[in-house]
């Protein structure tokens, strides 16, 4: 059994009882850390993510400042691509290119099954030096095939995801065979960061807000239920989240994750009016009200756990990740705030 079942972090996952409300933050490695900055060097973050030590000790950085009740592994979206050699780089203050998009059935040849252990060693052998240390359950990740593709596809980022659009609906076989092998490569990912130690998994769908309900239930639902239903067999938690989904939240749901990630538009109590009072949410604060004052901020975390009521399915987090000119005492206060909230059970019966 995982020594850390009882974990206030896993406990919420499955809604049992608890001592306090968790919290992580999405992104909270990275560049808002002065710590983070200093020794992560100039080169690209893809080399960085290859070194395991160095991997190690920026995952461990924000658990150590903050006193999260997780730790994310640091890695990226786009680690297991650029690894089968797609030719995907991250360029810094941009996000991932590649060098020559998919466009083409001829661009299949270029995914080919990923073999964890060959591909990406180094994420491996960073969560076992991480599970060795760590006292709260590492969470593991991996990007859900429509995000990756839209990626794989525009070539960049992108703010209207024409060409992915254009794709699906033209050339609806060339997009299920596309999802087919991204699935195959994002289970096997997960799988192994489950055999190395991962105590739980969270599937960055970031950017399905982009899709109306019938496109995403036709071209992308299917997909993300094959990689959960694989997962949940494990019995490991699962987290889903994407940006901007409140008008697709019961079909993100119907995937079948245990927790379903909530991004600030859609308030906690409405996401469970949208998904049933058992939901289990992780989220919400907007990233940009931690620029304002410590009051505000104060204000906003107390709403959201006003709203959620002191339900224990629930993971407090922001709504998306750090955002890069973030102060970390503001999360330092937002952690303490949230750690000394009153789990009152009588609260949540009598409302
Ligand atoms: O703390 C953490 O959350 C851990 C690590 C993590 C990174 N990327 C590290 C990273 C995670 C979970 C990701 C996931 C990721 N990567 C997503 C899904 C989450 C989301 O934001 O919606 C996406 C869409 C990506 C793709 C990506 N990688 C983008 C858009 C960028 C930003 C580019 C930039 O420089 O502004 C990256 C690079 C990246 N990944 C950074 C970090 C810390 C910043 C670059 C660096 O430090 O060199």
């Amino acid at each position: 059994m995982n020594p850390l079942s009882d974990s206030p972090f896993l406990a919420a996952c499955r809604a049992e009882p608890h001592e306090h409300t968790p919290v992580w933050f999405m992104r909270q490695a990275g560049r808002s850390l002065p710590e983070y900055r200093k020794i992560r060097g100039d080169g690209s973050i893809l080399d960085a993510i290859k070194n395991a030590d160095l991997s190690t000790e920026i995952t461990l950085q924000p658990v150590h400042r903050y006193n999260t009740d997780a730790a994310i592994l640091y890695s990226d979206i786009v680690v297991p691509l650029h690894a089968l050699g797609f030719g995907v780089e991250i360029h810094p203050g941009i996000g991932p290119v590649v060098e020559t998009p998919f466009s083409s059935a001829d661009d299949l040849k270029r995914l080919r099954p990923l073999q964890p252990e060959d591909d990406t060693p180094y994420v491996l052998e960073t969560i076992q030096q991480l599970v060795k240390v760590l006292n709260v359950p590492l969470i593991g990740f991996a990007g859900a095939p429509f995000t990756l593709a839209s990626y794989l596809i525009e070539g960049a980022p992108s703010r209207t995801y024409a060409r992915t659009k254009t794709l699906m609906l033209e050339d609806p076989a060339l997009w299920d065979s596309l999802m087919d092998r991204l699935v195959e490569i994002v289970i096997s990912s997960l799988h192994s960061q489950i055999a190395s130690g991962v105590s739980a998994i969270q599937l960055f769908d970031s950017w399905a807000g982009a899709l109306s309900p019938a496109v995403y239930e036709r071209f992308v639902l299917p997909h993300s239920k094959k990689i959960f239903s694989a997962i949940n067999a494990l019995n490991i938690p699962t987290i889903h989240f994407g940006v901007g989904t409140g008008e697709i939240l019961e079909l993100m749901a119907s995937a079948g994750s245990s927790v379903m990630g909530i991004d600030w538009r859609t308030p906690l109590d409405i996401a469970r009016m949208r998904l049933g009072p058992e939901a289990i949410l992780q989220g919400n604060l907007d990233p940009a009200i931690c620029f304002a004052s410590e009051e505000v901020v104060a204000n906003e975390v107390a709403d959201i756990l006003g709203r959620n009521k002191s339900h224990p399915g629930h993971i407090f987090n922001l709504g998306h990740g750090v955002l890069p000119e973030t102060n970390p005492e503001v999360l330092e206060k937002v952690v303490e705030q949230v750690h000394s909230y009153p789990l009152n059970m009588a609260e949540r019966n009598g409302s």
